[in-house]
């Protein structure tokens, strides 16, 4: 696939394939919104062109989208279901994106088990306690599970918050913190299916869009310094997600070899 943007902003994607003689799309240059094959000259300006033909893409100001209707075999809806974010002028966003050899299911299923946070990761959280799951919860939240934790910060300084864990749609979970430091601030993790590798193995991409905002006065600074905080944020989602990719992947590895029921 290709993906750029237009001489008016707009995302549009599409088959990587030139429909000349199929040279990569990717590695064209794109002038003034205009994509141009490297091979003999092509020009795509994002319309339907010489039997190449857009896909349905859709830009929510963090994230790119792109429908693949035939990969998807899914009832297509006409735009994503995002949850909502912090407004933008008051957060600082960063995205992580990693590839594990697991479905989305592991995926969401690492995720939506939030009892590993303080075993899996003790750089990272302290003092986890599983408030509420769904079943124990009345209509007043939406169907998810509450959880109190403390985010070790530099040294030995922790900041406890309450978090919300929630699934809006099949291979999305969402974690809002409801209160404490951060509050309003939401992880949004999508597993997208990446198709098989060369041992027929499946693959899944986890992309992770960190939206944080603060009431504190001093986060007119932090957003200051945002391309600064962003590396930091991608790390920290990093260092998390190296742990839960082996935890995916091991499930994976043990639902599709028969030795384990989960
Ligand atoms: S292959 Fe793209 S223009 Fe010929
Ligand atoms: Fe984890």
């Amino acid at each position: 696939m290709v993906a750029w943007r237009d001489a008016g902003g707009r995302l549009i994607a599409g088959p990587g394939a030139c429909p000349h003689l199929g040279a990569p799309l990717a590695q064209g240059p794109v002038r003034c919104g205009i994509l141009r094959c490297r091979w003999h000259g092509l020009a795509l300006d994002g319309a339907p062109f010489a039997g190449w033909e857009p896909f349905p893409a859709h830009d929510d100001g963090l994230l790119a989208w792109v429908r693949l209707d035939e990969a998807g075999g899914e009832r297509p809806l006409p735009q994503p279901v995002l949850p909502d974010r912090p407004r933008p002028a008051g957060a600082v966003a960063a995205v992580y994106t990693g590839t594990g050899r697991c479905e989305p299911e592991d995926v969401v299923a690492n995720r939506l088990d939030p009892w590993h946070g303080a075993w899996f990761h003790p750089y990272s959280f302290v003092d986890l306690t599983v408030l509420d799951t769904p079943a124990e919860h009345g209509a007043e939240r939406p169907d998810g599970l509450t959880v109190q934790v403390s985010f070790k910060v530099a040294g030995r300084a922790v900041v406890p918050v309450t978090a919300l864990f929630t699934a809006p749609g099949p291979r999305t979970v969402v974690m809002r913190i409801l209160e404490g430091e951060g509050q309003g601030s939401v992880v949004e993790t999508h597993a997208t299916p990446l198709g098989p590798d060369d041992l027929g193995r499946p693959r899944t991409a986890v992309v992770e869009a960190i939206v944080a905002t603060s009431r504190r006065p001093g986060f007119a600074l932090a957003r200051a310094a945002a391309p600064a905080l962003r590396p930091l944020m991608r790390a920290a989602a990093g260092r998390l997600w190296r742990d839960d990719l082996a935890y995916a992947e091991r499930r994976w590895h043990l639902r599709t070899s028969g030795r384990h029921p989960g």
